[in-house]
């Protein structure tokens, strides 16, 4: 693995074009947006601005594209400090923040497709992305085709004469499987198809799919770049003309990040760098312990050797991340089940919780979680077995999880 490129602030910025590491990008990039004295930008809790005194300026001013001073549907001074960021961090053109991971995506694919339009994408996705191209972009004709991630020849054989989107995630939840970034964007180019990934997992911290070619690079901010469980935000990071493009389906579909979770993201991103590295180790630790541990049956970390697809996680990130799942052996599948319960219910310092990338450690039984939800046949197809735990590791300390893991594991009846 080799560490984060250093990245000049070029974008837009005053500062002379030098190289920072990513730790100095996530402290000064952006700064030109704060147009305050105050180190630490104020909260602009306005849902308005005042015009600029000639009529023709405010003519220009509702106009522009992601304006910080107009309406806080269309942008705020906030927003601009961390699309600067953001965009530095993921190695694209410029950004865009959005409300929620899923308004990101829903205002990138939105703003790509058209009706009778065809998508390529992986069968292992996040939920809720499967349900914007099976519940609504169905009623808009257009089609999308499944394939399994790790085969790059399926997602060339999907291919069609309308598909003008391929669109993938990696790693995915919740079996860790990768999707090789640079063999996806050469196909996609070689027949003049946009790409668009869904870096939620890795962080720009530990991947940058734009270096491999990938045209739109999206986020659930909500996770590792806000950090602290406590907002919901989105990001799209691309060309000035994607994210554009993204921008404009934005305002119309409502989905803008209003000004105290923006807030709260500049905050997060302050310390991305120094969480996303500390969870990274915590997981390859604890990853470590539970593989040789009796009670587990496989643990899924693309920082093990034993995960199938390690060398190319190697190639593409330059850390591992901080999720991971796991199975608990049993003879039988309820016996899998009651062992992955009462993990859940024994650990003291993984809270039972949806979401991830904060600095605490969740964990989830999904064959319970979506008992209600999923068919068993489609538990299966995603990869949900009975025993199987999904883990989001915080920044604690290794060795109290480890223990805590330990403790848990030995109330295995
Ligand atoms: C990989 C991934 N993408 C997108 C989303 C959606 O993000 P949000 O909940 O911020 O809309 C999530 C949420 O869990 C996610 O895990």
């Amino acid at each position: 693995m080799t560490q984060p490129e250093l990245h000049p602030i070029t974008n837009g910025s005053e500062a002379a074009p030098t190289a920072l590491h990513p730790d100095t990008l996530l402290i000064h990039a952006g700064d030109e947006h704060n147009l305050t004295a105050a180190v630490v930008p104020p909260i602009w809790q306005t849902s308005t601005y005042k015009a600029p005194s000639l009529p023709e300026d405010f003519s220009t001013l509702a106009s522009s594209v992601n304006p910080a001073h107009f309406y806080s549907r269309h942008g705020n001074p906030t927003n601009d400090q961390v699309q600067a960021i953001l965009a530095r961090l993921e190695h694209t053109e410029t950004s865009l923040v959005t409300a929620s991971g899923m308004g990101a995506i829903t205002a990138a694919v939105l703003s790509v497709v058209k009706s009778g339009d065809h998508i390529v994408t992986q069968s292992s996705l996040y939920a809720a992305t499967v349900l914007l191209f099976r519940n609504l972009l169905s009623k808009f004709d257009v089609s999308v085709s499944y394939v399994d991630q790790t085969d790059v020849a399926a997602f060339e054989a999907a291919l069609q004469p309308n598909t003008t989107l391929i669109y993938v995630e990696t790693p995915s939840n919740p079996s860790m499987k990768l999707t090789d970034l640079a063999a996806i964007a050469r196909l996609a180019k070689s027949r003049g198809v946009m790409t668009m990934c869904d870096n939620t997992f890795a962080s720009p911290v530990n991947q940058r799919p734009a270096d491999f070619g990938i045209d739109l690079v999206l986020h659930s901010a909500t996770k590792y770049l806000g950090g602290h469980s406590d907002l919901t935000a989105g990001a799209v990071c691309g060309s000035e003309k994607t994210v554009e493009a993204a921008w404009r389906t934005m305002i119309i579909t409502g989905a803008s990040l209003a000004s105290f979770d923006s807030w709260l993201l500049l905050r997060g991103l302050r310390t991305l760098n120094m969480r996303v590295e500390k969870s990274n180790q915590n997981a390859l630790a604890l990853a470590a312990f539970l593989e040789s541990h009796p009670k587990i049956a496989h643990v899924f970390y693309p920082g093990l050797a034993s995960h199938p697809q390690h060398t190319l996680a190697a190639a593409q990130m330059t850390g591992f991340g901080g999720m991971m799942s796991f199975e608990l052996a049993g003879a039988t599948e309820a016996l899998q089940f009651d062992a992955a319960q009462t993990v859940v219910r024994e650990t003291k310092l993984a809270t039972n919780a949806v979401s991830l990338g904060g600095v605490e450690t969740l964990i989830v039984h999904p064959a319970s979680m979506w008992s209600l939800h999923y068919s068993a046949a489609e538990k299966k197809s995603m990869g949900i077995s009975a025993g199987l735990l999904r883990l989001s590791v915080g920044i604690e300390h290794a060795g109290d999880l480890i223990r805590d893991f330990e403790q848990a594991l030995a109330q295995i009846k």
